[in-house]
């Protein structure tokens, strides 16, 4: 396996996410780990990622000095090869320039990091490659022991290697899919170089899951909030497969769930697959705590405590749970981690509606833990979940809560379901659903005017909302065809008659967020 000791960058988690789909196993940690952590993990390579910060100056992040006497492989990527060159005595200095993009670099030298890897030629017969750089300061001075391995007009030294360490620094990035043969260069340092096998795979991954879970939980029993979300669902397959019986399922329905979302769920888990699971319908709850408030942040706060109340209600019915299961995945454990000193900037994703209950005095069981969201659906995949219900688009927690503006009531959720119902099914049925990354409809309580027939008629207003985006953070307004919008938008306005006008989303993010609330 291979450790990558984390800078900071925002490609960081892309790092990983390529070697394990070259099918090694990896796992980040933050650059200031402990030396004890680094000699027991046994990484068979390690990787210094990049970072925003500057290596010249006292305070820089440094790479552990431990890292350089283990004998493994090392790679240092941007702000990792800057930091591995200055540590090691060569001199790293602020560039005039800030070079960020597509750059072509000429990759010198026959090292076995790039040896027969090129995108082209040039007349002297040197390969090249087409990369993405995003960095200020450079590597003015290698090292000693060092060769140069790559260079470009405004970055001299854009990569240096000591083959007798084998230790390899590029200031490009790898990890992003714009550097053409990045995930050749990857898979030559982790396969070769380092010589790891590649086990990571996904039939493997169910396996030791199952077998880690059967030996974790024993003859006990567990419980699960199953929200028909992605993580949940793929936790109750897998744990279902691992330990049949002994698994419970807690599903709330809080009213605010997608069209048919409830009846899906529970045809799927419980009549299909046979998996205990317990419905509970608490959308009358939810509405009374919700009447009359119109604040975002506290209705987010009474669905999800509202949520709690009712999970720990039904799990206290069940005396002989002794751990409760949860969707955790590896994002989530490296963005609560960080760095000890605060230096790297992690970039947080936000709110998860729920929490655990706190007094609830079970035992965390958190299979998918290790894994990145890709690898949760192919694992879904394998265990026999459908495709579609696999790769769905992310709903908020406190679902159509937020997408219904200003106060929340029964009458506008289901005014709301069947709009959104109709936007969904042609976007899946002009193929065009995969293509966005999160697309759903707003209800906004205004009325505006309509003609039917002879007569006027003042009624409620919805917006589609599609975005494309890779991260979240920022998004850009999905460009939908003319002629597929003006079918939505006849068919909601036909269709449901409270709905006199739908209007369509053309903001970016940021300034704008994707939710409307
Ligand atoms: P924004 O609106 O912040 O959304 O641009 C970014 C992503 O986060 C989701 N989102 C939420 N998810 N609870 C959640 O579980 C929430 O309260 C919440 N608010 C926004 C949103 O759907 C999008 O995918």
């Amino acid at each position: 396996r291979i450790l990558i000791l984390d800078f900071g960058s925002q490609y960081t988690q892309l790092i990983a996410r390529r070697i394990r789909e070259i099918g090694v196993y990896c796992e980040i940690e933050p650059w200031d780990v402990d030396a004890q952590f680094i000699r027991d993990f046994g990484a068979k390579g390690i990787i210094l990622s990049g970072g925003p910060e500057t290596v010249i100056g006292d305070d820089a992040p440094k790479a552990p000095g431990l890292v350089f006497e283990l004998g493994v492989p090392l790679l240092g990527i941007c702000y990792g090869m800057q930091t591995m060159a200055q540590q090691l005595g060569g001199q790293v200095i602020h560039a005039n320039e800030h070079e960020y993009g597509y750059a072509q670099v000429r990759a010198r030298g026959h090292t076995d990091l790039f040896r027969d890897i090129e995108d082209h030629v040039n007349v002297e017969g040197h390969g090249l490659l087409d990369v993405w750089m995003s960095h200020g300061d450079r590597v003015d001075q290698v090292p000693n022991g060092f060769k140069l391995m790559a260079s470009t007009e405004s970055c001299p030294i854009a990569g240096m290697a000591d083959e007798t360490r084998r230790f390899y620094g590029i200031q490009f990035h790898p990890e992003v899919t714009h550097t053409k043969q990045g995930l050749r260069i990857l898979e030559r340092f982790v396969s070769q170089i380092c010589g790891c096998e590649k086990l990571w795979t996904t039939a493997n991954i169910v396996e030791d899951s199952i077998a880690r879970v059967r030996e974790q939980v024993g003859g006990d029993d567990v419980l699960l909030g199953l929200s028909g979300g992605v993580d949940s669902s793929v936790v109750a397959a897998l744990l279902h497969k691992a330990i049949g019986d002994q698994l419970t399922c807690v599903f709330v329905d809080h009213g605010l769930l997608r069209h048919q979302e409830g009846d899906q769920v529970m045809a799927m888990f419980a009549q299909n697959m046979g998996v205990k699971v317990i419905r509970v319908d608490a959308e009358q709850r939810f509405m009374d705590k919700l009447v009359g408030e119109a604040d975002p942040e506290k209705k987010r706060k009474i669905i999800g405590h509202t949520f709690i109340e009712v999970f720990d209600e039904e799990s206290s019915k069940l005396t002989n749970v002794k751990w409760l299961a949860q969707g955790t995945i590896y994002p989530d454990v490296i963005e609560s981690a960080g760095s000890k000193t605060g230096k790297a900037k992690v970039i947080k994703s936000h709110h998860n509606v729920g929490g655990l209950p706190e007094d609830m005095e079970l035992k965390l069981l958190e299979p998918l833990r290790e894994l990145f969201k890709d690898e949760v659906r192919k694992l879904g995949v394998e265990l026999g979940l459908p495709a579609d219900m696999v790769y769905r688009h992310p709903f908020p927690g406190p679902g159509l809560g937020v997408r219904i503006l200003g106060e929340v009531k029964k009458e506008y959720a289901d005014i709301l379901r069947l709009a959104d119902h109709i936007f969904i099914e042609e976007l899946r049925k002009a193929d065009l659903y995969d293509e966005t990354s999160q697309a759903f409809t707003v209800f906004l309580p205004v009325k505006s005017v309509g003609v039917v027939g002879d007569a006027r008629r003042y009624d409620y207003v919805v917006s589609l909302r599609a975005v494309e985006t890779i991260d979240f953070m920022t998004a850009r307004w999905a460009h939908l065809p003319y002629e597929f919008l003006e079918k939505v938008s006849n068919r909601i306005i036909n269709e449901i008659p409270r709905i006199s006008r739908v209007t369509y989303d053309i903001s970016s993010k940021p300034p704008a967020t994707i939710e409307w609330e």
